[in-house]
């Protein structure tokens, strides 16, 4: 398993491990139940799976929380499982990348007790960003930083002074001027690399280190850099982080980044040779369903990722945002312009039309698939699996929801346990003679269940592992995109190789010419044509004469769609 650009055109699985599959009979996923299940990714055709953070964790934002970066939490296994698990997914030539969150810990974290006992100025506290309020006796937060999920971005101490966390308050930031933060996260970094870890997804990449003397954001938020964020200190980091990745040899270390800066100059440092491999390009998961819309964001991804020189990652779902059937299913707001606060429009909430949404997903993931560049996909996408978006409040766990006083949902929707087995009881995720699965599946999940899908040649899952099997052969790896001009402004039309993809975004029915008609390889849904919401990869070799001689405004009447 050595090339050191296995990541470069890499379909990546994220497990988000709590919902994926329960081994030990205790209502959460475990590491035990993922490796029961390895299979379901190596059917599926993936390179690599994403584990998100599974290290020892009070939960409170489902391991995004860390009271310690060298264990594995035990209500996922134990260290040992995970070095079991990477061993046995390299058998299976599968890579395996952990989630690194560097920006925070959790208030359990020894070093944040350890700075709670310590006093004011003492090196234990130089770890955080611990301050003295304003205002009488220091009652008011040092400034007027807003924490991402809401309220405050400080909370009080005991002693009277505040500390950062620019999410939830059990997530306390580091201090990344203090060089033992520093030295701690290269540690971490051997540590796992040592166990055999591939590499890392980086959370809030364009975190970790705030502008010093912590200014207020100016009232109207107009700032070059906002001083929480994409400051430029935190490139060294990552200089030292890659330094530690190319020690492995001859396969040496990954990073993608979760960044969140404006525009291509700011990705630009990050993506240097000396810093992250790669960045996650969110640019298509944040559009509404709408061909000018998503042709932009494949040329902006495209753009950044020639300039830049670093493959683009593209998404469509992950943990933090509603599922893209439900996205799409809604009534699209194309009023907005590409939205400010980009991952809470992705969380909407409104009526869903089901099949739309479901129509449009699987010509979505045709797009996708045939972009140069990687591909992470985010478990139960593969199933079509639609939001949850009616969950009893009282089983609602998302910091978001609580922080925004249940004003918004927040993310537990697209974090319900898998469904495995339709008549199983809990769906096969967990033993039915253990505790209750942390947060209930409807009924309704049933019809989306792997094993009834993998009977259906119809379903999401063998459309998901034809595409994702299939790619290769139809898209040369590293072949260029090139945009074919088509009539309909409605059809996204481009060839890679000698592949050629066509998705009908909302249009209006349309035929294939016949010479096309009998090329197509792949196809998302049943009708023949590229009906509304539909997509089809066809074989460009395969077409007697060739693109040139096809011609794109067929006469209604010959090759009209014929519904199946
Ligand atoms: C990232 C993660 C998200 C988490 C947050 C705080 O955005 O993807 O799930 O809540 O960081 O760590």
């Amino acid at each position: 398993m050595t090339n050191d650009s296995w990541w470069s055109d890499a379909v990546v699985y994220q497990v988000y491990l709590r919902s994926f599959a329960d081994g030990d009979g205790d209502g959460v996923g475990d590491l035990a139940g993922l490796r029961t299940r390895l299979g379901h990714l190596v059917d599926l055709g993936v390179d690599a799976l994403w584990l998100n953070p599974c290290y020892v964790s009070p939960q409170r934002d489902h391991g995004y929380d860390i009271a310690d970066y060298f264990a594995i939490d035990p209500t996922y296994g134990t260290t040992d499982d995970l070095v079991d698990l990477v061993a046995e997914a390299h058998r299976r030539g599968l890579r395996v990348l952990l989630d690194l969150v560097p920006n925070h810990c959790s208030t359990e974290h020894p070093w944040f007790r350890e700075a709670l006992g310590a006093p004011v100025g003492s090196q234990q506290r130089e770890r955080f960003v611990l301050r003295d309020g304003r205002g009488p006796g220091g009652a008011l937060p040092p400034n007027n930083w807003q924490s991402v999920f809401g309220g405050p971005a400080w909370t009080r101490l005991a002693d009277g002074q505040w500390y950062l966390h620019s999410f939830d308050a059990s997530q306390p930031d580091f201090n990344w001027r203090d060089a033992s933060v520093r030295a701690y996260f290269e540690d971490v970094l051997r540590f796992w690399f040592g166990l055999g870890v591939d590499g890392f997804r980086i959370d809030v990449a364009h975190g970790l280190v705030v502008a010093e003397h912590l200014p207020d954001l100016p009232a109207d938020g107009a700032v070059d850099r906002h001083p929480m964020w994409d400051q430029p200190e935190v490139h060294e980091i990552y200089r030292t982080w890659r330094r530690i990745a190319q020690e492995y040899r001859p396969d040496p270390k990954y990073f993608i980044g979760e960044l969140w800066v404006d525009g291509t100059e700011r990705l630009r440092p990050y993506l240097a040779p000396d810093e992250l491999h790669q960045a996650f390009c969110f640019d298509l998961l944040v559009q509404p369903w709408d061909a000018d819309r998503l042709a932009g964001a494949v040329r902006s991804g495209l753009a950044t990722a020639d300039e830049l020189g670093a493959p683009a990652a593209w998404t469509l779902n992950n943990h933090d945002v509603h599922r893209v059937v439900s996205r799409y299913g809604q009534v699209q707001d194309l009023s907005a312009p590409d939205p400010q606060d980009l991952l809470a429009a992705a969380r909407r909430t409104g009526p869903v039309d089901l099949a739309v949404g479901a129509a449009r997903a699987r010509a979505a993931v045709m797009l996708l698939l045939a972009l140069p560049g990687s591909v992470y996909l985010y478990q139960g996408e593969e199933l079509g699996l639609p939001e949850v978006l009616d969950l009893p409040d009282d089983v609602r766990q998302d910091p978001i929801w609580v922080r925004s006083g249940g004003r918004e949902l927040g993310r537990d929707g697209c974090r319900v346990p898998l469904p495995w087995r339709a008549d199983a009881p809990r769906l096969g995720f967990s033993d039915p003679t253990g505790a209750a699965p942390w947060l209930p599946a409807p009924d309704w999940f049933a019809g989306y269940a792997v094993d009834r899908q993998a009977r259906d040649d119809g379903s999401f899952l063998a459309l998901y592992r034809r595409l994702v099997r299939g790619r290769r052969e139809v898209f040369a790896p590293g072949a260029p995109l090139r945009w074919v001009d088509h009539p309909d402004p409605a059809v996204l039309a481009f060839t890679r190789g000698a592949g050629l993809c066509l998705v009908n975004v909302g249009g209006d029915d349309l035929p294939l010419a016949p010479e096309l008609e009998q090329a197509v390889v792949a196809r998302s849904g049943t009708a023949g044509g590229l009906v509304r919401d539909s997509a089809v990869w066809i074989d460009t070799a395969r077409v007697p004469g060739g693109l040139r001689s096809v011609a794109w405004d067929v006469p209604s009447g010959a090759g009209a769609p014929a519904r199946a």
